[in-house]
């Protein structure tokens, strides 16, 4: 990728449209709301409260991400979406029930006027869900072209001048790639012919790329990790990015374990284990969903760890993963970790995480970011996979040759070095030797 030769200013609207518009989708609809109207601050938004570090450290110079490079504001955001429940956002809102009844009246007049769009949903994808609220047509083709439609028809009534798309929608049965996939022509046959691996998620990555949208993916669904996607990506010169936030057990994960490498502390065993009630657990409950999401959260320790670098200290661990659909708990899941490592002459020690998390609450700014970065992205032509944006996903997506890149912080230094390699500005090593000089 070559560095930008421009980047466009941020002028005009910005429309984020979530196909998904369940408790991820309006808690962040709601706090962005919420913090436009000044009663409260986006507690857990790189861009909106992170800084960064320019030049030498005697520099002083630490702007905020958002004045070095010129994002949207969040006042110029129009949200939209698209959920096969015909709920608008306040309604879908009350139901999720992650934010308590004082915040959601302060945005309940906005939130009412957002009303989702018929959704393209099939349920063979997702098994535990009955919606009514669906497109119909003949084939998966038409599906997606009546995306598109929606794309536009909100794009010119909202008087919008850039659009961006973060799947906020429920996880689909596990799929792998095939032949289908594997090229434009083939996919655009494959949706034609209703064929059974074209999941609803890839009808609208492909309509909002064909209308030059960018795409993010925030399940751990197939969807645009498939050469089809990506090379239409590249074609229509628009960014994506996956998969499945990162959020809970599994950021938690790339915390501890790079402290443990970084240490060189060996590791027996990791279980992680949690208790949820929301829509997405009881989506979770069905063991197809479940399996696209546990292959997802399983990848994390693996690459981190090298087992095949360190043979003796992680060639034999094992890794489990469980979600228990557990309704009295609704957002506020509770993740147990049990950790067993090994230190000096091998001597056994365990860690014991209790996170009582919400998840939602812990979601919602990972998608303002990523509408954010995906819409810098766009303005300065860079297009295809943005691995720069691992940050944010428990299976970051790259380059067919690379394996990706897990650790937190590691991830944290390439997004904030590509924004210094954007705007011409020294990358940061942190060799530090010409401090002695
Ligand atoms: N909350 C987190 O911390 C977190 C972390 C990682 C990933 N995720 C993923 O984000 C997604 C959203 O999570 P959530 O808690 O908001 O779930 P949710 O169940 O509350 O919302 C998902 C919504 O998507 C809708 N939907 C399903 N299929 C659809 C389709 N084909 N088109 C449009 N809408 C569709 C559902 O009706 C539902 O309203 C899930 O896939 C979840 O696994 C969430």
């Amino acid at each position: 990728m070559r560095r930008p030769v421009s980047i466009a200013p941020p002028k005009g609207k910005l429309g984020v449209l979530t196909p998904g518009m369940g408790a991820v989708s309006t808690t962040l609809m709601a706090g962005v709301e919420l913090v436009r109207r000044g009663h409260s601050v986006p507690v857990g938004s790189l861009t909106q409260m992170g800084t960064i570090r320019l030049g030498k450290r005697t520099e002083s110079r630490v702007p905020k991400i958002k004045d070095f490079i010129k994002l949207a504001e969040l006042n110029d955001i129009v949200f939209g979406g698209w959920d096969p429940y015909p709920d608008n956002a306040y309604e879908a809102a009350v139901k999720a029930g992650v934010l308590e009844a004082k915040d959601l009246s302060n945005a309940e007049k906005v939130l009412k006027t957002i009303k989702p769009m018929k959704a393209a949903f099939d349920r063979s994808f997702v098994k535990n869900l009955d919606g009514t609220h669906v497109k119909k047509g003949k084939t998966k083709f038409d599906l997606a072209e009546q995306i598109r439609q929606d794309i536009r028809d909100f794009k010119k009534k909202n008087k919008l001048d850039r659009l961006v798309v973060v799947w906020c929608g429920s996880t689909e049965v596990f799929l792998k790639a095939e032949s289908i996939h594997g090229d434009l022509a083939s996919f655009e046959k494959a949706m034609k012919t209703n064929h059974p691996s074209i999941a609803p998620s890839m009808l609208y990555a492909y309509a909002a790329l064909s209308e030059g949208v960018p795409f993010a993916n925030g399940a751990p669904n197939l969807t645009v990790d498939i050469p089809a996607i990506v090379d239409l990506a590249r074609m229509k010169n628009v960014p994506i990015c996956g998969k499945d936030f990162k959020t809970g057990q599994t950021w938690m994960k790339t915390l501890l374990s790079p402290g443990l490498k970084a240490r060189m502390l060996g590791l027996n065993g990791w279980f992680s284990t949690n208790i949820l009630g929301n829509r997405d657990g009881e989506v979770l409950d069905d063991p197809g969903s479940f399996k696209t999401k546990e292959e997802s959260k399983l990848g994390a320790l693996e690459f981190i760890l090298q087992p095949k670098v360190y043979p003796e200290l992680y060639g034999k661990f094992t890794h489990k993963v469980r979600i228990n659909y557990y309704p009295p708990r609704g957002d506020n899941k509770e993740g147990w970790d049990n950790i067993d490592i090994f230190g000096w002459l091998g001597y056994p020690m365990q860690i014991k995480v209790d996170f009582l998390c919400r998840d939602s609450i812990l979601a919602a700014p990972i998608v303002l970011d990523l509408a954010l970065f995906m819409d810098l992205a766009q303005r300065a032509s860079m297009h295809g996979i943005q691995e720069w944006l691992s940050f944010y996903f428990k299976s970051p997506m790259c380059a067919p040759e690379l394996y990706p890149e897990h650790d937190l912080f590691i991830q944290l230094m390439k997004l904030k070095n590509t924004l210094r390699w954007m705007m011409g500005e020294d990358l940061i090593t942190h060799l530090g030797a010409e401090y002695y000089d």
